[in-house]
Parts: structure tokens; C-alpha cells; sequence
């Protein structure tokens, strides 16, 4: 297959990072297309630990090209950030490696701002959000007033731009918002500074991949956050501010959906979720202590516990139709050995009535009481099985569970959290 697009099928954080470097090796383009640093994963290379935010973590192989798609939102400053102590560590951020799509919209302090001082307004009823100026960036690009990476290298242009914007957005933050107003000058001569050292990398990304594509390149389009945090089909308004379905990868990257051969989405064996909003089978029990302490279920970006419960079915089903799922990833499936029985949430109940799919009212889907299949569990330390047939007849039944509920086959199975803790079933780019 020449382009794979890999998903989150629940709230984030459902070890993506993993996949993504594991199927990189069969790769020559990585590209990611929504989101912003409001991703994060974590990598060890040489010894080192990287956390990467917005540079695929293909980078730290030599041949293959990192592409930052049109539907990213990218702040320079973290960006310059990971080149410096990517160069630092010895490893090589080459323009002609690294690609930036002039028409991705920036990060500006304001939208920092805004973020915080929203989130502070809004005090019990707040997003939870990154704080990263995720969703402020990506209203202004809607609202057509937001500043794309290619206007920095056109100093007239971003002069303008930024004095138009800057007097409105300092009016909201003082006068709505209660904050500091912000510097133009600071803004503009930072953002300038850091124009001229990305400038070597900006391009069109959507070109780049038409050439690659043309040359026999294999794609992998790296989706961040997950589909119920999609900002159309996710759990509104308690989602971030892009499209993470597989169909954000053609617009946010400048590909045609005739292009994509195949979409994996990842999918952990339980649940978990970071920020606010409903999340019908948490476990605020010893059960869901096992998951967050086991599984290690702190943010990578924010340090956040993470909310952690059962594995959740329907969500599970809305990931593949709204993804169009070709296959599955079942990630931290080690995490379950010594929980017995294992529940899965196989449709809701709502008023007496039995829902098999996600409300679209977010005070209706707050008040879903999950209907559960137990299924029984394991005690073995599954953490070094290298082959599907040695996991504990219980293990294999609980995946063959998710199967058969999803509809899509389980490619891969995820034992830790490190590369060779994977069961390969068959590889989207080899198709075996
Ligand atoms: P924002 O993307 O910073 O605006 O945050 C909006 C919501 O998405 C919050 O609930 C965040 O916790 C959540 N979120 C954003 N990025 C991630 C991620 O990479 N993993 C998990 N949750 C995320």
C-alpha cells in the first residue's frame, strides 16, 4: 500500500506514537495534517529520550522526509525549539528533511493568551484544553484573519496582518478577558526572526506529496488526538479545534481521497481521557487506578493524570465508520493482565431506552449509562509473547471480541511500550 493514514479511535493518547515509529521503518514520507503541539510522544533514541510535539517522529531516520501539512497549526517557537535540540543530540533537521507547508496557520502569542484566559474565565465549565492557543488559532483561520507561515517571509504583508489583528485581539484580551494586552513590536520582531530561520523549510506540502507519490514514495499521514476529539463528530464541545478523522488527512495535507489505500486506527484496550467532558465508562475505583499506574496514564504534553476506564465499544464502532477503518491496532493490552472479569461498554442506556450510537446532544451523551458484556480475564504476563497464538486463551478472546464487535480485523497488537513488545499480523505497507 502506498499511503497509510493512522487514527486515534478514542480520546488521544492510544499509543499512536508507538505505531507511527514502528511502521515508519517502511515508510519514505511521514506527514502529519491536523493539531498542533497539543500532540506529544515520546521517543528514546541512542539512550536519549525526545519528546516531539510537532516533527514526525521519522526524523531520527536518516532517509525519510517529514512533512508538516497546511492543516497543522504551528507555533515557531516550539518548532525551532525541536530542530535546535534535535541538531543538538546529533540529529540532523535538514530543509529537504524537514517540509513546511506555507500555508499552515501560526501560533501567535494571542492565541496563548486567549486560551488561558478563557480557559480561567470559563472555571468549572472549561474545555480543559492544552493551553497551547490550539483552538484560538484555528477560529482565526476560519474567521479569515489568521497568519500563515508563508506570510512571515513577506514583511510587508505580516507587518499589516499583524497591526489589524493585534489592536482587535488586544481589545478582547483587556477589556473581555481581563488579561495583559500584548507588544507588537515583540510579536513582530520575534515572528520576523523566526520567519527568516524557517524559511529554508516552507513549501507546498501538497505539491511535495504529488512528486513523492509519483516517484512510488510510501505515505504515512500521522493523525494526532483522536476521533472523539474531532471537532465535527467528537464529543462537542469538549473536543480540540481540528479534524482528527482519516478524511482531515486530505485536507490538511493536500491530498485527494482517492490517494489513501488504507487507514489503521489505534485503539487502547481500555480508555482513557485528559480534560474535560463526558466519558461514559470511567472508573474512578481501584480499577482505573490499575490502568493509570500500570499504564503509565499521564500526558505527555501537559503531565496530566489521565482519566482512565473500560473499553468502550460504541466508541470504538464510530471510529470505524466515521475513519473508515481498514484495520485495527489494539494498543497496552499488557496493562489488563490481573483485572478479572474484563467489561465492555456494547451500547448505552438513556431514559430506558437502549443507544447503540453516540448522541449527538452533549447533556444526553453526559447522561449514557454504559450496558456492559464481562468477558473473563487473565493473570499472565503478557508483556513478552512475540506470537498471537502463546497469549492466554482469555487474552485471544478478548481480542477476538473487539474484532468481531468492530466489524475490522486486529493487524497489530501492542504488548509495551517498547518496538519489539508487537505482534505484526500483517503490515498495511507490505500487506502481510
Ligand atoms: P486543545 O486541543 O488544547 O484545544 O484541547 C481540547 C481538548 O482536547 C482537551 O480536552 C485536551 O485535553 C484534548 N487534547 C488535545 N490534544 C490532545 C492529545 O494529544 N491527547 C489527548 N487529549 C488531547
Amino acid at each position: 500500500m502506498a499511503s497509510v493514514v493512522i487514527v486515534g479511535t478514542q480520546w488521544g493518547d492510544e499509543g499512536k506514537g508507538k505505531i507511527v515509529d514502528l511502521l515508519t521503518q517502511d515508510a519514505d514520507v511521514i506527514v502529519r495534517f491536523q493539531g498542533g503541539n497539543n500532540a506529544g510522544h515520546t521517543i528514546m533514541f541512542d539512550g536519549k529520550k525526545f519528546i516531539l510535539h510537532l516533527i514526525p517522529s521519522g526524523i531520527f531516520h536518516e532517509n525519510k522526509k517529514c512533512l508538516i501539512g497546511n492543516g497543522v497549526v504551528i507555533d515557531p517557537s516550539v518548532l525551532l525549539e525541536e530542530i535546535d535540540n534535535l541538531e543538538k543530540n546529533g540529529i540532523p533537521v535538514k530543509p529537504g528533511r524537514l517540509l513546511i507547508s506555507e500555508r499552515a496557520h501560526l501560533i501567535m502569542p494571542y492565541h496563548k493568551a486567549i486560551d488561558h484566559g478563557r480557559e480561567a474565565k470559563r472555571g468549572k465549565t472549561k474545555i480543559g484544553t492544552t493551553g497551547r492557543g490550539i483552538g484560538p488559532c484555528y477560529e482565526d483561520k476560519i474567521a479569515r484573519r489568521g497568519i500563515k507561515v508563508g506570510d512571515l517571509l513577506d514583511e510587508a504583508l505580516f507587518r499589516e496582518k499583524l497591526s489589524e489583528i493585534l489592536e482587535e485581539k488586544n481589545f478582547y484580551l483587556e477589556k473581555y478577558l481581563s488579561c495583559e494586552p500584548l507588544s507588537f513590536d515583540e510579536i513582530f520582531d520575534a515572528y520576523l526572526r523566526m520567519g527568516e530561520r524557517l524559511a529554508p523549510y516552507v513549501t507546498n506540502v501538497s505539491v511535495e506529496l504529488e512528486i513523492a507519490r509519483g516517484q512510488g514514495a510510501k505515505i504515512l499521514f500521522e493523525g494526532a488526538q483522536g476521533t472523539q476529539l474531532d471537532i465535527d463528530h467528537g464529543t462537542y464541545p469538549f473536543v480540540t479545534s481540528s479534524n482528527t478523522v482519516a478524511g482531515g488527512a486530505c485536507h490538511g495535507a493536500g491530498v485527494g481521497p482517492t490517494t489513501i489505500d488504507f487507514v489503521m486506527g489505534i485503539c487502547k484496550a481500555y480508555t482513557t481521557r485528559v480534560g474535560g467532558g463526558p466519558f461514559p465508562t470511567e472508573l474512578s475505583d481501584e480499577i482505573g487506578l490499575h490502568m493509570r499506574e500500570k499504564g503509565a496514564e499521564f500526558g505527555s504534553t501537559t503531565g496530566r493524570p489521565r482519566r482512565c476506564g473500560w473499553l468502550d465499544g460504541v466508541v470504538l464502532k464510530e471510529a470505524v465508520r466515521l475513519n473508515g477503518l481498514s484495520g485495527l491496532a489494539i494498543t497496552k493490552l499488557d496493562v489488563l493482565s490481573g483485572l478479572n472479569p474484563l467489561k465492555v461498554c456494547v451500547a448505552y442506556e438513556l431514559d430506558g431506552k437502549r443507544l447503540e450510537v453516540i448522541p449527538g446532544n452533549i447533556k444526553e451523551f453526559s447522561s449514557l449509562k454504559p450496558i456492559y458484556e464481562e468477558l473473563p480475564g487473565w493473570q499472565e504476563d503478557i508483556s513478552q509473547v512475540k506470537d498471537i497464538g502463546e497469549l492466554p486463551e482469555n487474552c485471544k478472546n478478548y481480542l477476538r471480541f473487539i474484532e468481531d464487535f468492530a466489524g475490522v480485523p486486529i493487524d497489530i497488537v501492542s504488548l509495551g511500550p517498547v518496538r519489539d513488545q508487537t505482534i505484526v499480523l500483517r503490515n498495511p505497507f507490505k500487506g502481510s
